[in-house]
């Protein structure tokens, strides 16, 4: 497991986390939109009820939120009833990046699909960031299609 600078902790996302900067570190990877603590707080619930579906992770330095990931458990009929880990919304403020949060977020994630019985791990990611996740142990498989609405 990647070493944490000192003072760092890898954690669960937690509900004061809108208060924590955690929104900010998203901004890192795409538009969030203004997002009010009452909506922010109905999205929380909804994902903590579904607990053994949604794990969101945060790294903080001690004070603020610096890192983020998300792996969701999808349930599927095939092989026997299996379970897909999804990785998404992988991001590390700009300042706090290359000190191996990422991988030590990719890593967390990964063991948490393998504890609850993933049989694997999916994610989409740009060609830029191919290198990154080669690091982190996975391959090139596959080609993503999508349509927006
Ligand atoms: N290409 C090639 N190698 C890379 C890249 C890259 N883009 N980024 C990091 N690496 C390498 C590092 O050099 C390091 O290698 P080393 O072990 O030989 O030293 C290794 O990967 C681990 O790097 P970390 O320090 O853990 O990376 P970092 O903490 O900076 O996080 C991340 C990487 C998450 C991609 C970060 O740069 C980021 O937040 N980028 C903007 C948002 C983004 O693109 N997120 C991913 C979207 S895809 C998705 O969410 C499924």
């Amino acid at each position: 497991l990647a070493a944490l600078p000192e003072g760092y902790t890898c954690r669960p996302l937690q509900r004061a986390d809108y208060h924590n900067g955690f929104l900010d570190v998203l901004r890192v990877l795409t538009t969030v939109g203004d997002i009010s603590e009452e909506k922010w707080n109905e999205r929380f619930e909804w994902m903590a009820r579904r607990g053994d579906e949604y794990f969101l992770l945060a790294i903080t330095d001690g004070t603020k939120v610096v890192g983020t990931g998300a792996l969701i458990v999808e349930r599927k009929f095939i092989h026997n009833l299996g379970l897909v880990g999804h990785i998404e919304d992988i991001a590390v403020a700009k300042d706090q990046q290359g000190k191996k949060l990422g991988l030590r977020i990719i890593q967390a994630l990964d063991y948490v699909a393998e504890k609850v019985g993933c049989y694997k791990t999916i994610l989409d990611c740009s060609e830029a960031n191919e290198g990154f996740y080669v690091k982190c142990g996975f391959k090139r498989a596959g080609l993503e299609m999508a349509h927006y609405y």
